[in-house]
């Protein structure tokens, strides 16, 4: 049992008050891995172990539902030349697909080992890992297999760039082609980089050539979309069901209709904006229209490199004028939504047991503190 929880976030209205299900001076009973008991402290059951808190917050482990973890190299470059007015545009993902080729299993294994485990020592309990470093078939084969080691959320993201030096019509065959058959084992979903103004990525036709092949091959879908203008890629998302749509950051009314009137979640990764010096998405106009949100961090060696779930809730808060309510819920339950996953997100009784401790008296100061590393997820003792 874990007990002296100050304050409780459970995403579950049935337990608490509003849409975070707040409770205070709570206890949480875990069995099998999952809450098999939650409520006030007073009335908890017995149990033989006890964790006690000492009075700090508890909340869902974060569900980072977008992460490009597989990859060799940095661009610390890349990005100092931004932050004297370098744009961004995805050019630099080639040198990245360079370094992860060369690298060996192990070299790749060892980083995503260690950006999953930062990821955990700060509260993320769920993480989405996309292949779309490698970009051969092999290469692309490989991220996923090592992906799939660490999490079952694995995106085929082979639709990333067109490789340098490729043929646009050739490549896209082999994508939809042998590529996709050789990752479809070791992927859930199939995401595809819809940006029709850039050079490297795909326009609205190639993303969807590419996720109805993959539907096809059985993936469910995702798609990064509109990240640099208001380009076809959430009208498609919206269109074809996908699970979410990524970015978001330049949208039309008619986008938002969509989002608003279809079951594509809208993510939002405001640790790119922050990072490629960019405006940042109009949050509330989402949330005004009745959109469901989700923030995730993006972590990838160009548009943003951080591993942090906080850091994107504080900016959120700061930047896109979320409360700190609507954050907290965009960056667990949110999140679970965009997975299309009902047994993360919350704390209700049945949910898994992914706790996140926040080393304060309430769950606030992951926005009221920014930059201060106070969540972590609990680790319990194995029954
Ligand atoms: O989500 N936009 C495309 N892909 C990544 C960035 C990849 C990179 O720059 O290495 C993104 O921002
Ligand atoms: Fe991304």
């Amino acid at each position: 049992m874990v007990t002296g929880i100050g304050e409780l976030v459970t995403n579950d209205p049935a337990l608490g008050p509003g849409p975070l299900g707040t409770l205070t001076d709570a206890a949480l009973v875990v069995a099998d891995g999952a809450v098999a008991w939650v409520g006030p402290a007073v009335a908890a059951p017995d149990a033989d172990r006890r964790v006690d808190l000492a009075g700090r917050a508890v909340v869902p482990g974060f569900v980072d539902s977008h992460a490009h973890l597989v990859f060799a190299g940095d661009r610390a470059a890349e990005f100092s030349a931004r932050m004297t007015g370098a744009r961004y545009d995805g050019g630099g993902i080639a040198s990245t697909v360079a370094a992860t080729r060369a690298a060996t299993d192990a070299q790749l294994r060892a980083r995503l080992r260690s950006l999953v485990a930062e990821m955990r020592a700060q509260g993320t309990t769920t993480v989405e890992v996309k292949s779309g470093y490698g970009l051969t078939v092999a290469d692309e084969a490989r991220s996923l297999r090592l992906a799939a080691e660490v999490t079952p959320e694995t995106t085929f993201l082979g639709a990333h760039v067109v490789p340098p030096g490729a043929d646009r019509a050739g490549y896209l065959a082999l994508v939809t082609g042998p590529m996709l058959a050789a990752c479809t084992p070791h992927a859930r979903w199939v995401d595809v980089f819809c940006e029709p103004g850039s050079p490297h990525a795909f326009d609205g036709d190639e993303a969807r050539a590419v996720l109805t092949a993959g539907r096809a091959a059985g993936l469910e879908l995702r798609v990064h979309a509109n990240q640099l203008t208001a380009g076809p890629g959430v009208r498609l998302a919206v269109e074809l069901g996908a699970a979410s749509a990524d970015h978001c950051t330049h949208l039309t009314a008619a986008d938002v209709d969509g989002l608003a009137g279809g079951r594509t979640v809208a993510t939002l990764l405001p640790g790119v904006e922050f990072s490629t010096r960019s405006p940042y998405p109009d949050a509330r106009r989402l949330l005004s229209a009745g959109v469901t949100v989700a923030l995730a961090t993006d972590c990838n060696p160009g548009s943003c490199y951080t591993s942090s779930m906080a850091f994107c809730l504080a900016l959120a808060v700061r930047e896109m004028a979320m409360t700190p309510a609507e954050a907290l819920w965009s960056a667990t339950a949110g999140g679970a939504a965009a997975l299309r996953r009902t047994d993360v997100g919350h704390l209700g009784v049945g949910a898994r047991a992914d706790l996140a401790v926040v080393d304060a008296p309430s769950w606030l100061h992951l926005a009221y503190r920014p930059g201060v590393p106070l969540a972590r997820t609990l680790e319990l003792p194995q029954a």
